[in-house]
């Protein structure tokens, strides 16, 4: 059934070299097959794997280590991540079962070759040892498995689209001036405005993540900044992770794209979009100038960057977020391990750990006085 399938799509079929593997052993490009309801290169992987190529040490995260990669597409970053690096395995997942099949062929593609053979790298292994793709609804795969990784690589869907009754629910939130501060000042509705600018699935695969990697384990996400930067990085940093930014482009914004919801949501709050004049402008513009700009005749642009995220105090943070999360969720949407002085971070996580394991206990609150 599955060899029917496969033939129904291949008059779509489109072989494609990528030239992307500078600095690789092996080879300097890769073959690709690519089909239409598969993703292959676009900015926002490119972007990514630039600033995996950005990351100050590449080996301590990859080489014979175990990875994951979220939304794999075609597989591509996958194969090239490992060719450059050699890793001992990396999971490409991705919820496309067709990109699955595909990443799979890929596989194949650049692991034999012309005759057949495999392709041996200088350990004495092929990229079928070291790579393998999966269907998963992100980390579900390796949750399953038990598999525990090292480091995640992430390149999965923003869909901005705020909703009016989402808003309406947000603004009477009595919102501080700086948005930043949805985070901090509207509690139980954190995740609930994570959703609200498509940052809910990063949110999901950074949470999967921190059950399935190893407490020093690095994540890399892309991430398109029309949120806002302090949004974008509030979600890593409010989970106890240090960001560090590996790389930054700007992404032409479509001219026929609809912006009209975010310049409505400007109006009744006191958060701007982040968007930029052409593609070079360094001064973020609201949603509503950009409007303007684009009624003109003008073009924009909007951040797409790439964060290197690792968590601080990971045994500890880990025990909080898990004793948070059995019994707890609406704590743990309003958890924010974001600190702007760095040198009280410990001793407040510490005493958060230390609180929450009394409430886990069902023990009173020790830091109030007991009842009469
Ligand atoms: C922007 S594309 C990136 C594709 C790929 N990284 C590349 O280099 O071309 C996003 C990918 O995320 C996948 N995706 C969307 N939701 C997902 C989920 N919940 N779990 C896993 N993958 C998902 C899509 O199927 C798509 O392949």
């Amino acid at each position: 059934q599955e060899k029917l399938q496969f033939t129904s799509f291949l008059h779509y079929l489109d072989w494609k070299i990528y030239q992307m593997l500078s600095g690789s052993q092996q080879r300097k490009k890769l073959i690709m097959m690519e089909i239409p309801s598969v993703f292959g290169p676009r900015d926002r992987s490119i972007t990514l794997y630039e600033g995996i190529n950005h990351h100050p040490d590449p080996d301590s995260i990859f080489r014979s280590k175990t990875v994951a990669q979220l939304g794999c597409g075609n597989g591509w970053i996958s194969i090239a991540l490992t060719e450059k690096w050699c890793p001992s395995k990396v999971y490409g997942l991705d919820i496309n079962p067709r990109a699955i099949k595909i990443a799979w062929i890929n596989l194949y593609l650049n692991a034999l070759d012309d005759d057949g053979l495999p392709i041996y790298d200088r350990e004495g292994k092929t990229l079928l040892d070291r790579v393998e793709f999966h269907e998963s609804d992100l980390l579900f795969y390796c949750r399953d498995n038990k598999i525990e990784l090292d480091s995640i690589v992430g390149c999965i869907p923003q869909i901005l689209k705020p909703s009016p009754e989402a808003m309406s629910k947000i603004i009477t939130e009595n919102l501080s001036k700086e948005f930043g501060n949805i985070f901090r000042t509207s509690g139980p509705l954190r995740g609930f405005v994570e959703d609200q600018f498509g940052l809910g699935l990063i949110a999901r695969a950074v949470e999967e993540g921190m059950a399935v990697i190893k407490p020093t384990g690095t994540m890399i996400f892309n991430v398109g900044g029309r949120p806002g930067q302090g949004v974008c990085e509030c979600l890593f940093l409010r989970r106890g992770f240090r960001i560090t930014k590996l790389r930054q482009t700007k992404i032409m914004q479509a001219a026929n794209t609809d912006i009209s919801a975010l310049v409505e949501f400007e109006k009744n709050s006191p958060h701007r979009f982040e968007f930029f004049m052409g593609s070079v402008g360094d001064q973020p513009i609201s949603a509503r100038t950009a409007l303007a700009y684009m009624k003109s005749g003008g073009h924009v642009s909007h951040a797409l960057s790439v964060y290197s995220c690792q968590l601080r105090q990971p045994n500890q943070v880990n025990k909080l977020i898990e004793i948070l999360k059995n019994g707890f969720h609406e704590l743990s949407r309003s958890l924010d391990l974001s600190f702007a002085d760095d040198s009280s971070a410990h001793e407040k996580i510490t005493f958060l750990v230390y609180l929450a394991s009394f409430l886990n206990a069902n023990k009173p609150n020790p830091c109030q006085p007991p009842a009469e």
